[in-house]
Formats: C-alpha cells, sequence, structure tokens
C-alpha cells in the first residue's frame, strides 16, 4: 500500500510523532518559519504525495514542533483543478492521520463576497458549501461514508482561534466558505449568485480535504487569507499573479496568528 511506503519513508527520517497536521495555501507559506526542531522532507520522496505544480505552493512535509503541538505541515497541496481528481489529498491525509495527527489545519486564499471583508481580512471557515457536488469518499464502502458533516470545523477550535485573534488584537472575520471547481475564476454572476447562497468566501480548495479528514475522525480547522473582492464586487483584475501579492503582504500577520493557534491546541493523551 501507497500508504505504508509513505509512512516507512518518513519514520526512517524523523522520529517525530505529529499531532496536528497542516495543510498550507497560497500566502501562508511563513508559516514553516514557526516550526521549531524541523526535519523537511520533499513530497517526490514519499509514496502517494502529490507533485505540485501550482507557483507558489512549494511541495515539502515539514515535521517539528510549534510550541509544544507536534506537527506535520504540508507545504503545498493538490487542487480538484489540476486533473479533475478531488480525492488526490487522500493519500497524504491518512498517512498523517497514521503517523498520530487527530486535527487538521487548512489554510488557503479566498475571495471575499462580503464588503465589510475586504482584501487581507482573515476569515474563519464556520461552514462550507460543496457547490460541484463532487466527493474524495466516492468508492469508499462501509457505513462510515456517511459523514456527519454537522460542525464539520470544529466549534472548540473555532473558540480558540477566535480567543488567540482577541489577544493579538487582530479581526478574525467568521463565515462560509464556498468551493468553486475552478481554476477559472468566477463571473460577477455567478458571485452574485454565491452571495445569495449565503456563502462569504469563494475558494478552489478545502472542502474535499475537510471531508476526508472527517472521515477519518479528524477534528478540522480552517482560516482563509481573503487576497480580493470576488469578480464583479471591485475594479480590480483577479489574476493568480494578484492573488499572490495580496497573499504576501499579509502572510506574516497570519502566519504568526496561526502559529499562535497551533501552540494552544490541546490534544488528549494517547
Ligand atoms: N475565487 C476563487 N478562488 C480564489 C479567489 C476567488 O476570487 N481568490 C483566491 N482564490
Amino acid at each position: 500500500m501507497r500508504e505504508l511506503a509513505a509512512l516507512h519513508s518518513i519514520r526512517r527520517r524523523a522520529l517525530h510523532q505529529p499531532r496536528v497536521a497542516v495543510v498550507l495555501g497560497s500566502g501562508w507559506d511563513r508559516l514553516t518559519d514557526h516550526v521549531q526542531d524541523a526535519v523537511c522532507i520533499p513530497y517526490s520522496e514519499l509514496d502517494g504525495f502529490p507533485k505540485v505544480t501550482v507557483s507558489g505552493h512549494s511541495g515539502m512535509l515539514w515535521l517539528g514542533h510549534m510550541g509544544t503541538t507536534q506537527v506535520a505541515v504540508m507545504s503545498g497541496r493538490k487542487h480538484g483543478y489540476e486533473n479533475g481528481d478531488v480525492d488526490v489529498m487522500k493519500v497524504p491525509l491518512s498517512v498523517l492521520n497514521a503517523l498520530g495527527c487527530d486535527v487538521l489545519v487548512q489554510t488557503n486564499a479566498a475571495g471575499s463576497l462580503r464588503p465589510d471583508m475586504p482584501s487581507q481580512s482573515l476569515m474563519l471557515i464556520s461552514d462550507h458549501i460543496n457547490l460541484p457536488q463532487r466527493s474524495p469518499l466516492v468508492g469508499e464502502s462501509g457505513s462510515e461514508r456517511f459523514v456527519n458533516m454537522r460542525d464539520a470545523y470544529d466549534p472548540a477550535l473555532r473558540a480558540l482561534a477566535r480567543a488567540s485573534a482577541k489577544e493579538r488584537g487582530l479581526d478574525l472575520h467568521e463565515g462560509i466558505y464556498v468551493w468553486a471547481f475552478g481554476p477559472q475564476f468566477e463571473t460577477p454572476a455567478e458571485i452574485r449568485m454565491l452571495c445569495q447562497l449565503g456563502a462569504d468566501a469563494v475558494g478552489m480548495s478545502t472542502v474535499p480535504e475537510t471531508i476526508l479528514a472527517r472521515h477519518a475522525g479528524m477534528r478540522v480547522l480552517a482560516l482563509s487569507l481573503i487576497t480580493n473582492m470576488g469578480a464583479g464586487l471591485s475594479n480590480e483584475q483577479l489574476s493568480h499573479a494578484h492573488t499572490l501579492a495580496q497573499a504576501q503582504a499579509s502572510t506574516d500577520v497570519a502566519s504568526g496568528l496561526l502559529a499562535d493557534i497551533i501552540g494552544r491546541i490541546q490534544i488528549p493523551a494517547t
């Protein structure tokens, strides 16, 4: 099994016992500055880990700790829009779960659907809308595949994130993330529809990984870094370069907050 091969490769390289897995999206790469005593393994040495092709994503697994929390940080993810597969993160997440991670922290860049949430805002995801209605669990058997998606984004972890932001004097919005398949950005008409559906931010990732993590029984926390207003809500011209530039401008603040949150996650003893 690919999971076993990757697990052995990691165990050969590092004795760490991570309890929190982190997936870094665009603009969140500086979080790795906060990984102490780090061991870094390129995905290319880990069977079943994705080949990362999107610029701004590096393709490295970092093992170490943040405060007292042992972490495994995936710097770079694969998206459904890259080749149509929505289960590309299945092997990496099941490897990290087998290594001992029972929390998944996800990060992404997203477009805002709310006038009070401009570019460079931070949004804690409280729930999501799976607009493409695609699932990485298709093909699974057994009754565990019928995953309960209520409180998919763990209420206690969200409270911890709010408390940490408050202490740092940072505004942390909270809202609903809608998954748009991409890779093209939305049309203004689609953005108007997404606003009417009740979403607060739109992006091209995160939802499949949340479903996989909940299937594995992991608790999930997810944060969006707002890089633009949704198409048609402002005059900015959307492009990947614009997303990366906006994300870069707030990466230090966002990563500092997230490192603080991760360092405070209470992990039950095994
Ligand atoms: N739409 C979809 N994905 C995104 C956006 C957006 O406006 N901004 C960053 N990721």
